[in-house]
This record gives structure tokens, C-alpha cells and sequence, in this order.
């Protein structure tokens, strides 16, 4: 059966976007089943309703009202997943415990290097030469859960935190897809803090 995603959004959505489209060609088999944005003009909501997904904006100022928020959209949907896309936000640890295993987030660096704001321009001045991006289970810490994929990018020396962003991007688009496929589908066994993949 087609499980269901939840997508949290703060910004333009291309990672949204990016899953969409995997979703309709057929690549990945999910049903998007809400798109919530704490931001009520990100594009990536805007893009979402235009889609006609069950777009919702969910206001923050108070985070706890936010996150009862989002549980309810995401109960009352039967969400099996939660995606962060771009959501900029760090959820509480009632909230992470309620789904613990069933959040996703993306980050744009290798981690455990460089969490948190503004991950390439922190590759770039700390000079490292490969940076990329990361696809990680969300624990109670910021950008410190176990890590379900990765991909690897070269750093130029004439890049500039634009120009790395889109190289990281165009990968973060591949493995979010990939990532949450494994996840869907049981294909993963925990040990530690070691994501490993079943054996088939
Ligand atoms: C992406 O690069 C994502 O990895 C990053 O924000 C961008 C969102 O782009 N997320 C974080 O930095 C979270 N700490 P998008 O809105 O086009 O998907």
C-alpha cells in the first residue's frame, strides 16, 4: 500500500519539488498527504497549493501551538513519514519523541560536519575540499540523527556559498528520494547510531 508523507517547508520547496516530481514519474512510491509551512508565503507552500496538495500554513510564533498543530494535520492525514524540507525550525523533544524514526531531514553538508545556519558558507571558510549533503533521522539534538544517506561533492576554488549551494542541491534532490524509499520501505535496520541497509 502507498504509504504517506507529511512535508515541512520554510522556503522555496525545491527538495518538495524534487520528490514531487519522483512521485509522478513513477520513482518513488508515496502519496504526499499535507504540506505545512510555518512561512505563509513560501514558495514552496504557494507552489503546493497551486498543485492542489493539502497546503496548510501553520504559524510558529508559538512553537508549541505550531507543533500541536502539526500533529494534528499529521494524525488526522495518517502520515506514515514527516520530511523536513527546508524547514527551519528545530522541533522539540516531545515532539521528536512522539515520532521518533518517523522524521526525516535534509542538511546541505556532510554531517557531523557543520550543522546548523548557513552549512556552506561554514564549508567554504573552513576550506574543506569535498562538502555534499546529508539525509538524517531526526533526534532530539540539531542536525545529530543517525544518518540514512549521503552524497559527496567536490569544492571548487572558485566557488562561492551560491555556487557550492547549487551543486549540493542538485544532489540533495537525488537522495531525499532515495533516502525516504528506504525508510517507506523497511529496507533498514538500526544499530547504534548505524543506519544499515537490510540485506535482500
Ligand atoms: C536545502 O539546501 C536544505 O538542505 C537546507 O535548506 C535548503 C532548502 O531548499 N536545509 C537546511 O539547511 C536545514 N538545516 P529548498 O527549500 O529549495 O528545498
Amino acid at each position: 500500500m502507498t504509504k504517506k508523507i507529511a512535508i515541512l517547508l520554510s522556503g522555496r520547496g525545491s527538495n518538495f519539488l524534487a520528490i514531487y516530481e519522483n512521485i509522478r514519474k513513477g520513482e518513488l512510491d508515496a502519496e504526499i498527504c499535507a504540506v505545512i509551512s510555518d512561512k505563509k508565503s513560501a514558495k514552496g507552500l504557494l507552489k503546493a497549493k497551486e498543485l492542489g496538495l493539502p497546503s496548510y500554513f501553520v504559524s510558529f510564533k508559538n512553537k508549541l501551538e505550531g507543533e500541536k498543530k502539526v500533529i494534528e494535520i499529521v494524525e488526522c492525514k495518517k502520515a506514515d513519514l514527516i520530511c523536513l524540507a527546508g524547514f527551519m525550525r528545530v522541533l522539540s523533544r516531545d515532539f521528536v519523541k512522539r515520532f521518533k524514526w518517523r522524521i526525516l531531514n535534509i542538511h546541505p553538508s556532510l554531517l557531523p560536519s557543520f550543522p546548523g545556519l548557513e552549512a556552506q558558507e561554514q564549508a567554504l571558510e573552513y576550506g574543506v575540499k569535498y562538502s555534499g549533503c546529508t539525509v538524517h533521522f531526526v533526534d532530539e539534538g540539531v542536525d545529530s540523527g543517525p544518518i540514512v544517506k549521503q552524497a559527496v561533492v567536490k569544492v571548487f576554488d572558485d566557488d562561492t556559498p551560491e555556487k557550492l549551494a547549487d551543486r549540493i542541491l542538485r544532489e540533495e534532490h537525488k537522495i531525499y528520494s532515495e533516502a525516504i524509499n528506504i525508510v517507506l520501505n523497511n529496507q533498514y535496520v538500526i544499530n547504534g547510531r548505524r543506519v544499515l541497509l537490510k540485506k535482500s
